[in-house]
């Protein structure tokens, strides 16, 4: 009797309240108070109540009661009325319009909290998202960091081997023409000792001849001197590709012809190439001169071609090969770099270029080589790079640098 959930009454059938539970006295006085008019039922109303006279074991009326002051409040519950001889008492359930308001109430509260997790799921992607772009600048940071400490030494080496290289290559030039005067004034003594044909001096002078094999000295030394220089001409060109893929004196973006990137590029990883015994072939087109940051596109030929080394190397069928070709498109240039190697399959195609993606075994791959190719293709040149594969047959990696460079 004492619940508040259900209103239970015993009233006079003219309505006088004889006996109600709290639920009932709840509602009867919700609004009670001075200059109100009381709360009571309204309908059915107590005459009609009371004229529907006994009903036995059922209730004299089932359905909506509504309770009033027959101006502001209103409750309308679900109830029945039972008929106790002269009294009526009424159960009344709960109250509808009430139930209605909660129920509204709560699938407001519902939608706010979908609302709000669902906020809450988006902003979660945002911090994953900017937490994936961190890591990522990060490590375009330390590579990039540790790329401009391989630049400085490369760099700091060329400057080193240059200087002497100088100098040996001078002296080297000048011994050969001192070489080739000695040889001169030789050979004059020679003659002038030898026309007489008899006497000591052209004895010795024939002895000396002989003794030396001054014929052979002539030609070997000439060639020596001739092999000396076109070594330190390799070696000069060797310092000159150090300081170009150092880039010191440049600046970053320039009117640059790829090839020469590329060349720079491949007389660089060109011996570790070729002790792969990987054949690299260019096919190139007259390429127009490209607005591009010609430093950072050398360290992509760099990335793409190492890779393409050890995919040979992996598949170890000793014929590798490298073909790269160039060709001039309406508003962009293209370069593919097709290799003979292991190949790839559509799984790890699918993540080539995501960071610390690597197949290489601890210690030969960071898995960062593509990732830093993609951002410089990408990112500083507003390009596309691209690969397609197939395992066991070769890969192919394709990029493409628009005309105009936008920054
Ligand atoms: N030409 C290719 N042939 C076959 N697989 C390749 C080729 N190029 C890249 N891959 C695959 O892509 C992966 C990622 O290459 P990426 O250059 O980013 O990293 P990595 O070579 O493993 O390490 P590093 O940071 O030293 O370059 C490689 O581990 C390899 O599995
Ligand atoms: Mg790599």
């Amino acid at each position: 009797m004492d619940a508040t959930a259900v209103a239970v009454g015993v009233f006079t059938t003219d309505g006088a309240p004889r006996l109600e539970n709290r639920g009932m006295r709840r509602l009867l006085g919700g609004a009670s108070g001075p200059g109100r008019a009381p709360v009571r039922l309204v309908s059915p109303g107590f005459p009609q109540l009371a004229a529907a006279g006994q009903r036995g074991d059922a209730p004299i009326y089932r359905g909506i009661l509504h309770f009033g002051d027959l101006r502001s409040v209103a409750h309308s519950l679900r109830g029945e009325v039972w008929r106790l001889d002269d009294d009526l008492l009424i159960l009344a359930e709960f109250d509808v319009v009430e139930l209605e308001r909660v129920l509204s109430e709560v699938s407001a509260l519902n939608s706010k909290i979908t609302n709000l997790q669902r906020s809450l799921v988006s902003e979660q992607k945002a911090l994953e998202r900017s937490l994936d772009e961190l890591r990522a600048t990060q490590v375009m940071l330390v590579h990039s960091e540790k790329m401009n400490a391989l630049g400085k030494l490369a760099a700091g080496v060329a400057h080193e081997i240059n200087n002497p290289l100088a100098f040996v290559r001078s002296n080297v030039h000048t011994l050969g023409e001192s070489f080739a005067r000695l040889l001169a004034a030789y050979e004059a003594l020679d003659a002038a000792a030898l026309p007489g044909g008899s006497g000591d001096m052209a004895a010795l002078a024939r002895a000396l001849r002989e003794e030396t094999d001054l014929e052979f000295l002539r030609e070997d030394a000439g060639d020596l001197v001739k092999g000396t220089l076109g070594g330190l001409a390799r070696v000069q060109k060797i310092v000159e590709d150090l300081r170009t893929f150092a880039r010191l004196d440049q600046a970053e973006v320039e009117l640059s012809d790829l090839r020469e990137s590329l060349e720079s590029t491949l007389a660089i990883a060109g011996p570790a190439l070729k002790s792969d015994g990987v054949q690299v072939t260019l096919e190139w087109a007259e390429l127009p001169r490209l607005r591009c940051k010609p430093a950072e596109l050398g360290q992509v030929f760099l990335n793409v071609l190492i890779n393409a080394a050890q995919a040979v190397e992996c598949r170890g069928h000793g014929n590798g090969r490298v073909v790269i070709r160039a060709r001039d498109e309406e508003r962009c240039v293209a370069l593919e770099f097709e290799d003979n190697g292991a190949g790839m399959t559509p799984d790890v195609l699918g993540r080539i270029f995501d960071p610390f993606f690597t197949t290489k075994p601890v210690g030969q791959g960071t898995g960062l080589g593509l990732t830093i190719s993609h951002k410089i293709v990408v990112d500083q040149h507003g390009g596309t790079i691209s690969a397609r594969s197939t395992p066991g047959v070769g890969s192919t990696f394709t990029i493409t640098l628009p005309k105009e460079l936008d920054s």
